[in-house]
C-alpha cells in the first residue's frame, strides 16, 4: 500500500531517480497554522549528503507545497506536497540492473512485479520516507496545538548499547548530534563503529529510541486497532526495520508480574513497563518505542548473487549509500509516531457522546 492512516491518511509518490517525489495529505481540519519553515527544517534533518555518516548523494530536499493551504493555515482540502529529485546517478546502477542486491529488495519486487527499476531502487527506495518526513511534519503542527511532542535518538549502533535509561537519554544532545546520539558519552564510540564499517566497504545496524510526549489518556482503539499494534505497523512499514519493541518490550518477556507492573500511587504511574499503553490506549503516561534497523544492504564488498536468469554472479556495487541506515532512520520513525499519535487524536474525538456534545453545543 501506497497508503497509510485511517482519519488523517497520506499517500506517497515516486522513485528514487524518478523527477520527484511527494505526498498528498488528507483528513487535517481547517484553521491549523502551517509552519513551512518548520517542515523544511525536518526535512534536512533527514536529508542525504549533510555530513560523513549519511550518502553522499547530494539533494536540497525543497518542498513546495501545492495545494491546502491558505494564507498561513490548512483549509481542510488534500495538502499535496512535492520536492523534486536533483542528484540521481542513474548510471551507477547500470552494472546490476539484471542483478538482485543482497538484502535489497530488488529480488521480491522483480518477482511481485514482474519489472524492475534498477535506478536507485525505484519505489523500494528510502528516499520514498522524504514524503513520510514531510507528512509527519504537517501531522506535527496538528499535535502542536495540543503541546504533544515526538522525539527520537539513536541509542545503540551495531553491538554498542547505551547504559542508559530511556529516562536518562539527552533529547537536546541528540539534535545537536550528527548522528543523533541519545547517550553524550557514545557519541564519539557510535561514530567510530559507523566510520569502521565505511572503510571496510560494510554497513552496520543501529536502535532508534522515540518517545511521546503529553499524550493524553485514550488515544488509540481497541482489539484490531490498538495503539501498539498502529505504531508497531508504522515503524515496522520503515525501510530496513527488523523490530519494534513498545515499553520494555522483550525485557517484559523475561520479568516476573511483581517486575512489569506499572503501579499507580496519586494519580501517577510509577514506573512505565506499558510504554505508556494499556489495552491498546494510551494512559497518560510517556509513549515509549524502540525501533531496530537492519545494516544498510548495499555495501561495496563484492557478495554472492544470482541474475534475472537465475545464473549465479557477483554482485559488485557502484552509487551512494548511507553506512547506517538507522541515522536518518530516526528522523523518519518520528514522523511515522507524529503520523499515528495524529490519527488517533482525530479519532478519538468521536469516541464518547460527551466529547461530541461538547462540539455541537459550540453552534
Ligand atoms: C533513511 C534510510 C536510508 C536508507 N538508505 C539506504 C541506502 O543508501 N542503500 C541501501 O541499500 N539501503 C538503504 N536503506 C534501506 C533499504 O531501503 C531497505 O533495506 C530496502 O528497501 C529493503 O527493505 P527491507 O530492508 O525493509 O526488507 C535505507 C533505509 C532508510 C530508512
Amino acid at each position: 500500500m501506497n497508503t497509510f492512516g485511517t482519519r488523517l491518511k497520506f499517500t506517497s509518490f515516486g522513485e528514487s531517480h524518478g523527477m520527484a517525489i511527494g505526498c498528498v495529505i488528507d483528513g487535517m481540519p481547517a484553521g491549523v497554522k502551517f509552519d513551512e519553515e518548520f517542515l523544511q527544517k525536518e526535512l534536512d534533518k533527514r536529508k542525504p549528503g549533510k555530513n560523513t555518516f549519511s550518502t553522499p548523494r547530494k539533494e536540497s530536499d525543497r518542498a513546495q507545497i501545492l495545494s491546502g493551504v491558505f494564507e498561513g493555515f490548512t483549509t481542510a482540502a488534500p495538502i499535496a506536497i512535492v520536492i523534486f529529485n536533483e542528484n540521481a546517478h542513474s548510471k551507477d546502477y547500470e552494472n546490476i540492473k539484471d542483478l538482485f542486491r543482497p538484502a535489497h529488495a530488488d529480488f521480491t519486487y522483480f518477482h511481485k512485479f514482474g519489472i524492475r527499476d534498477y535506478r536507485g531502487g525505484g519505489r523500494s527506495s528510502a528516499r520514498e520516507s522524504a514524503a513520510r518526513v514531510a507528512a509527519g511534519a504537517v501531522a506535527a503542527m496538528l499535535l502542536k496545538e495540543f503541546e504533544i511532542e515526538v522525539q527520537s535518538g539513536i541509542f545503540s549502533v551495531g553491538a554498542i548499547n547505551s547504559k542508559l535509561d530511556s529516562a536518562e537519554f539527552d533529547f537536546d544532545f541528540a539534535q545537536k548530534s550528527e548522528i543523533f546520539c541519545l547517550d553524550p558519552k557514545l557519541e564519539e564510540e557510535f561514530k567510530q563503529e559507523i566510520l569502521k564499517a565505511k572503510k571496510a566497504k560494510d554497513s552496520v545496524g543501529a536502535g532508534v529510541y522515540t518517545r511521546v510526549k503529553n499524550a493524553f489518556a485514550g488515544l488509540g482503539e481497541v482489539l484490531y486497532d490498538k495503539l501498539d499494534s498502529k505504531l508497531a505497523h508504522a515503524l515496522m512499514g520503515i525501510n530496513a526495520v527488523k523490530a519494534v519493541e513498545i515499553g520494555s518490550g522483550i525485557k517484559a518477556s523475561q520479568m516476573k508480574g511483581s517486575q512489569n507492573n506499572d503501579l499507580m500511587k496519586d494519580n501517577v504511574f510509577l514506573s512505565n513497563h506499558s510504554g505508556g499503553i494499556l489495552g491498546g490506549i494510551s494512559n497518560g503516561n510517556l509513549i515509549e518505542t524502540k525501533t531496530y534497523f537492519k545494516p544498510t544492504p548495499s555495501i561495496f564488498l563484492a557478495q554472492q548473487t544470482q541474475n534475472i536468469a537465475g545464473e549465479n554472479v557477483l554482485c559488485e556495487l557502484k552509487g551512494r549509500h548511507d553506512p547506517c541506515v538507522g541515522v536518518r532512520g530516526s528522523v523518519v520513525a518520528t514522523a511515522m509516531v507524529r503520523l499515528v499519535i495524529a490519527d488517533s487524536l482525530l479519532l478519538n474525538a468521536s469516541s464518547k457522546l460527551e466529547y461530541l456534545k461538547k462540539i455541537y453545543k459550540l453552534f
